[in-house]
């Protein structure tokens, strides 16, 4: 997997995926990263990359000719068939990042990833580029930056080898949409508050089946919208009906 960065802001980008788990997998080559500075593709003197709205209307505008040349640059850092490369326009208009769609882009072997700035690019060369918009939530960030960092972040760590446990990834929260169980570790007392009982037995089927319900359990009170399309069998229906009164009894 490559991931090519345009941004006006390098150092930013490339702070966040240099550090910590996604730092050690790049110096491993678990993946690649290069970011491109669109300002480097300006044709001016002082590195102009935004003007005015056609229109009327505050702020700023990103050009579409800087922004297109480092795509076209960033397209060489990886040479892939074209159905095996996405680009993505991190954007608050975007189609919201799940990881559903985390584990979709872990299927391209070549992401570039566009930062935004100011009010925003010009729609001609999205339009050019065909990206997708992906946004990180509701909420409106100062550029697209965080987002890129966080993107990278989740789908890196989907990479084989990107993680120390091979089977994390099928353990934590919105596995198969549902949430991860709560975890505990010494004392097993702390302030007067216990240990679920059944994780200090070593009984170990006893303690996956706890695992699955209170995974089930929490999904319910955290997460009712993933909740609700939960899909169990029966048995496992009865199981949780079962736990979850045996919890409100013990509190
Ligand atoms: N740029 C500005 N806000 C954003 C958001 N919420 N997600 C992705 N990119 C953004």
């Amino acid at each position: 997997m490559f991931f090519s960065v345009l941004t006006l802001f390098p150092e930013l980008v490339t702070t966040m995926v240099r550090e910590s788990i996604t730092g050690r997998a790049l110096e491993a080559d678990l993946f690649a990263f290069r970011t491109h500075n669109i300002r480097d593709y300006a044709h001016n003197d002082y590195g102009k990359v935004d003007d005015t709205l056609y229109g009327g209307g505050r702020g700023m505008l990103m050009m579409c000719q800087p922004i297109f040349e480092s795509w076209e640059a960033a397209k060489t850092d990886c040479d892939v068939e074209s159905d095996s490369r996405l680009t993505v326009y991190l954007s608050p208009k975007g189609h919201v990042l799940n990881q559903a769609l985390v584990e979709k882009l872990a299927s391209y072997n070549h992401l570039i990833l566009l930062c935004g700035h100011y009010e925003g690019v010009d729609q001609r060369v999205l339009d050019e580029m065909e990206v997708q918009e992906i946004s990180i939530g509701d909420y409106v960030l100062t550029g697209g930056e965080l987002a890129a960092g966080v993107l990278i972040d989740a789908v890196a760590r989907q990479l084989p080898g990107v993680l120390p446990t091979p089977d994390a990834v099928r353990q934590e929260s919105h596995f198969n949409c549902q949430l991860e169980y709560r975890q505990y570790t010494k004392p097993a007392v702390w302030k007067g508050r216990e240990v679920p009982p059944v994780l200090l037995s070593g009984h170990h089927k006893n303690i996956d089946k706890w695992r699955q319900l209170d995974g089930i359990r929490e999904t319910m009170l955290k997460r009712p919208d993933l909740f609700q399309s939960l899909k169990f069998d029966e048995n496992i229906a009865k199981e949780f009906v079962k736990y979850c009164r045996d919890m409100e009894l013990d509190s």
